[in-house]
């Protein structure tokens, strides 16, 4: 479903020089899986997971997602199979002067849907996240957890088979943050989404993912496999994430 093959990022330095930040990546993601990817910070995380959807363009290798390859695209391809791919973020993204409905609707806009089908999709949505109650509220009325939820239905929205998650549950509590882990597992479970979810808590990883790869300076070291939400780790680095857990 997706295929990273020997993907490679590197960045310039602000002082001069170059960051390889993504370091000849091979990573392959099985549809209807929850994947994570884990690691400590600036191990390449999120920019691993914005190669997925070319938010960020790979210097070299291929990003193979639903059969086609990414990389290859023009800019007017890249639009339409982007809304294949919906994008979760830390800080939700909300737009503040739009309502909750009309934030989930908006990429819907963008795509071209009639008033008729964005509302009856809006409304679907809405009630999967279990926000129907809040339609009319403004982002800066809900909770962080409800922000998120909004997130979630509006990266739903467009049908796509594959949500990327960056830290969606850094900024919550404990509490709420389960309760956005079971909604993202919810959704995978109901309707084959594959989800890849950020995250540097191993608890995420127990939670709700069937597979993880942990990263360290660009590279995926070592690939977690999920059994009965035990992590079995082999390397000295995913031991280290377990007991931090
Ligand atoms: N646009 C950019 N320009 C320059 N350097 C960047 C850019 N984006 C990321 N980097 C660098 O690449 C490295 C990896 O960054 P990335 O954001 O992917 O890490 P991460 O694992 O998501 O970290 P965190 O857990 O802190 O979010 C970091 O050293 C970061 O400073
Ligand atoms: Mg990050």
């Amino acid at each position: 479903m997706i295929h990273l093959k020997n993907v490679h990022k590197r960045f310039r330095r602000p002082e001069g020089g170059w960051f390889d930040a993504v370091r000849d990546t091979t990573l392959h993601i099985k549809a209807g899986e929850i994947f994570g990817l884990i690691g400590f910070s600036g191990a390449g995380k999120s920019t691993l997971l914005r190669l997925i959807n070319l938010l960020e363009r790979p210097d070299h290798g291929s990003v193979n997602v639903d059969g086609r390859d990414l990389t290859g695209l023009s800019a007017a391809e890249l639009r339409r199979a982007r809304q294949n791919i919906g994008m979760v973020f830390q800080q939700f993204n909300l737009m503040a002067n739009r309502t909750v409905a009309a934030n989930i609707a908006f990429p819907l806009e963008i795509a071209g849907w009639s008033r008729a089908d964005i509302d009856q999709r809006v409304a679907e949505c809405l009630d999967i996240v279990g926000l129907a109650d809040r339609a009319g509220h403004y982002p800066a009325q809900l909770s962080g957890g409800q922000k998120q939820r909004v997130g979630i239905a509006r990266a739903l929205a467009p049908r796509p088979h594959v949500i990327l998650a960056d830290e969606p549950t850094s900024a919550l509590d404990p509490k709420t943050t389960q309760s956005i882990l079971d909604c993202l597992q919810d959704i995978n479970a109901r309707f084959g989404v594959t989800v890849v979810i950020v995250t540097h808590e191993m608890h995420v990883i127990r939670s709700i993912c069937h597979r993880a790869a942990l990263l360290d300076a660009g590279e995926v070291v070592e690939l977690l496999d999920v059994t009965d939400k035990q992590v079995a780790a082999r390397s000295a680095l995913a031991k280290s994430l377990l007991e931090a857990a």
